[in-house]
């Protein structure tokens, strides 16, 4: 028997929303989907000091998914500073961001993780970006599996993580740029490989 969809309403967050995010994180996960969002095992001083760096806008954006006042699913996207000068992107793309997503344990196979990602999704095509990628771990099966079903494709594989990537349509209309505020000037000749991972944007 199919199981309806949690009544949701979807929209972005801005900084004053950090303590319900908090909350989220630790009323609506368990410690084994903590550890599946962050690679590491998480405790409520860990969290706190996650959401307090959450960065809300400079080319990061937070999606909340509500059921009333309640929230009940989280992604995040990150942009990549000098993600244009990755060698990853070559030649598909030219801007990208990494995703993070995580929504209520009780509320799982419902629909949710995939109406946040198509929100995020759009959003991040709308506002410029060409590529979005995302990190999970190798035994995350649900996440994997959703991705899949996006249309993310696998760029590589490290010891415990997949890297998979999904590029902008190419007949999505033009869109509004989206740039990081902290980009760095990199040499031309200098060549790098794309690395982010939400709780630590870095590229290498
Ligand atoms: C990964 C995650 C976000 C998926 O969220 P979700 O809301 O369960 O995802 P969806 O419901 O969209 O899809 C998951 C499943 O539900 C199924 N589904 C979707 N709509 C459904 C419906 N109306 N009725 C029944 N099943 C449905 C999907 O087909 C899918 O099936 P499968 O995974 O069993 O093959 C969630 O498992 C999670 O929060 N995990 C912990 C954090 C994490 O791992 N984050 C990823 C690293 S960044």
């Amino acid at each position: 028997m199919e199981v309806a969809a949690p009544p949701a309403t979807i929209r972005i967050l801005d900084a004053s929303e950090r303590e319900r995010i908090e909350t989220f994180f630790l009323e609506e996960l368990d410690d084994v989907a903590l550890y599946w969002r962050f690679f590491r095992t998480m405790t409520p001083l860990t969290v706190r000091a996650y959401v307090t760096q959450m960065r809300f806008g400079d080319g990061c954006v937070v999606f909340g998914a509500f059921d009333g006042e309640r929230l009940i699913g989280v992604a995040e996207l990150s942009a990549i500073p000098n993600s244009e000068a990755c060698a990853e992107n070559c030649p598909a793309a030219s801007a990208c961001a990494e995703l993070g997503v995580a929504v209520s344990n009780q509320l799982r196979h419902k629909g949710l993780g995939r109406a946040l990602l198509d929100y995020l999704l759009r959003h991040g095509w709308t506002h410029g970006l060409t590529r979005i990628q995302l990190s999970t771990l190798r035994d995350n099966g649900p996440m994997l599996a959703l991705a899949k079903r996006l249309g993310f494709e696998e760029v590589r594989q490290e010891p415990d993580e997949i890297v998979m990537h999904i590029l902008r349509p190419a007949d999505w209309p033009v869109p509004i740029p989206l740039r990081p505020r902290t980009a760095m000037a990199i040499p031309p000749d200098r060549p790098i490989a794309c690395t982010a991972i939400v709780t630590n944007i870095r590229c290498k």
